[in-house]
């Protein structure tokens, strides 16, 4: 249980008060109050809209996304918020901020990771908010390193200590390889057979550490390696890479039909592609038509597709804009479905190079 307390004050401003600074801040406020004021009338939210792009925060309309699903059920009958805060590449001194502000915007679930460092950071933010354990929905990953049965439940419970918890409503596997302990080798035995790192899971559900089980950037051949296991539970969630560039309309139909839910990570193309993202011309109209932002457009997308959103931001405008989705029009989807569907697939995210293994981790 998180215990109470109140949010992180944000630094004072410096005092420093010349009358040069006064008289040019009256100025830029000045500019800027006949600017918007001009820019608003003129041309509405959107002008503020496609003005302000994807570089900072933009107006936004808060719709409530009442009409697209808020949660899905899992096999367990635990209902997982469709919308989180992702939490990859949340650097340090900034990832409590953004995690504060998720709580307090409403947001319900945050997905992390052992190897993502922080989550010393987002036990401590949480702590610090009025939120019950059972109001927030907590993802974590199994490291690489730690798939050998032995070290399993002592990674876990450094997350559970890290996060000041006694329990994680999903725990996956953060990748279907086993790295030996030094990082240096892989195991292939565990590699090419996860079942005896999954069955240690598994008693960790039944000892009521984890709720669910899942697995994050397994193939459809390496879930059914898994699955042709005689399992107690079967994986309830993937997490892979999804977005407008890379959409898996494959993977996302089998998973439909065997009961896996797709959680989407960079749904927004991830650090590198989110400006393109959000320039795509048939995504700028759908935005522009609904008067909704880009980034709304696209985690819309996703949870209509079916699958869970993982939109990352330190930005708290931004963290909020994200968390208001709504359903688009059919006519609409369909379009952006298409143009995503149209292009040569292109992955975002794939470090089998970096970790030098000799075959691709998505083969
Ligand atoms: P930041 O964290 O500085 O706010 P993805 O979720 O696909 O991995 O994309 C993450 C990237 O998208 C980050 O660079 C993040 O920036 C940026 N981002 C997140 N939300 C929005 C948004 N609503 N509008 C524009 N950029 C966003």
């Amino acid at each position: 249980m998180f215990s109470k307390g109140t949010y992180e004050q944000l630094p004072a401003h410096n005092g420093s008060t010349t009358k040069t600074r006064h008289w040019k801040t009256k100025r830029v406020c000045v500019i800027l109050l006949v600017f918007f004021t001009l820019g608003i009338g003129l041309h509405g939210t959107r002008f503020t809209h496609s003005f302000l792009g994807t570089g900072r925060c933009s107006r936004y309309n808060s719709s409530t996304g009442e009409d697209l699903p808020k949660h899905y059920t899992l096999p367990s009958g635990d209902k997982i918020p469709s919308v989180a805060l992702g939490l990859w590449k949340a650097g340090k001194n900034e990832v409590g901020r953004a995690v504060q502000t998720a709580v307090k915007s409403g947001y319900q679930h945050l997905d992390g990771a052992w190897i993502y460092g922080n989550e010393a950071e987002v036990g401590a933010a949480l702590k610090q908010t009025d939120t019950p354990r059972e109001d927030i929905w907590l993802t974590s990953k199994l490291w690489n390193s730690f798939h050998d049965p032995d070290d399993v439940e002592s990674a876990l419970d450094e997350s559970l200590s890290r996060l000041g918890t006694d329990y994680l409503d999903l725990y996956l596997i953060h990748w279907p390889l086993a790295l030996n302990k030094d990082g240096s080798v892989y195991n292939q035995e565990l590699t090419d057979d996860p079942y005896p790192t999954w069955k240690k899971l598994e008693e960790l559900v039944d000892k009521g550490k984890i709720r669910n089980i899942g697995v994050s950037n397994f193939n459809i051949r390496r879930i059914q390696n898994l699955t042709a296991n005689p399992l107690k539970y079967p994986p309830a969630v993937n997490q892979v890479e999804i977005n407008f560039w890379f959409p898996q309309p494959e993977l996302l139909a089998w998973s439909k039909e065997y009961g896996i839910l797709l959680e989407a990570y960079s749904p927004l193309g991830g650090d590198g592609r989110v400006g393109e993202t959000l320039s795509v011309p048939v995504v700028k109209e759908i935005a522009a038509e609904l008067d909704i932002t880009p980034a709304q457009v696209i985690n819309s997308w996703h949870v209509q597709r079916g699958t869970v959103v993982l939109p990352k931001s330190v930005t708290p405008c931004r963290v909020e804009e994200n968390l208001h989705i709504t359903k688009l029009p059919d006519e609409l989807f369909e379009k952006l479905e298409t143009a995503a569907l149209l292009h040569e697939p292109k992955r975002g995210v794939n470090p089998s190079k970096g970790w030098g293994i000799d075959f691709d981790i998505f083969d």
